[in-house]
């Protein structure tokens, strides 16, 4: 299938792909229509949203998610808010080609993201494309004590 990257497009799609997929892993739907934030939409060759992801690119991410992490974020640092796929068309590669697309966008700059160390897919996915995990933390996130994994990619 032939993937396109679209930014901020389509975004009743998103939403409707939040409602679809987001698994109890994401939970900031307003992410989607708030223009502080940058979203990577991928698209098919008949303009079908697939999938996206939510980009925040500044470095008081940890801040903003009120996240108990002590770590240092350098002042150029991108951090993945969120990225959902359709459930229909998970495990055909947008996923890869979404993360991807942010990697050559930011490229030079630390990029970040926090994952649920139960989401094996969402882990995978980060490792497999050079991200490494750099902190662990556990907090009440959404009335669930949650353990998080921090990856950062250079
Ligand atoms: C995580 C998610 C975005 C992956 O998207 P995807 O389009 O299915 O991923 P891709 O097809 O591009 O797969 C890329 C890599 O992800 C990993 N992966 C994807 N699905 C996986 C699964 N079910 N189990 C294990 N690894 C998986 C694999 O490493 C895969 O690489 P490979 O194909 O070389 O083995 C998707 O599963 C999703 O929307 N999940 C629900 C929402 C969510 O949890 N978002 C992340 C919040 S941090």
């Amino acid at each position: 299938m032939n993937y396109i990257i679209k930014k901020n497009y389509k975004l009743d799609d998103c939403l409707n792909i939040f409602n679809d997929n987001h698994k109890n892993f994401v939970f900031d739907k307003n992410s989607i229509t708030d223009k502080t934030y940058t979203k990577f939409v991928c698209v098919d060759e008949h303009d079908t949203v697939l999938g996206y992801a939510v980009v925040y690119p500044h470095n008081d991410f940890l801040k903003r998610e009120e996240f108990n992490c002590n770590y240092f974020c350098e002042n150029d640092s991108i951090y993945i808010w969120h990225i959902i796929v359709h459930s229909k068309y998970c495990n055909c590669g947008v996923g890869k080609t979404i993360t991807n697309a942010i990697l050559d966008e930011f490229k030079g700059h630390p990029i970040y993201c926090a994952i649920d160390t139960h989401n094996i897919p969402s882990l995978s996915l980060h490792k497999n494309l050079g991200f490494e995990i750099v902190n662990t933390f556990t907090q009440l996130f959404h009335g669930t004590d949650t353990t998080f994994s921090l990856l950062r990619h250079i």
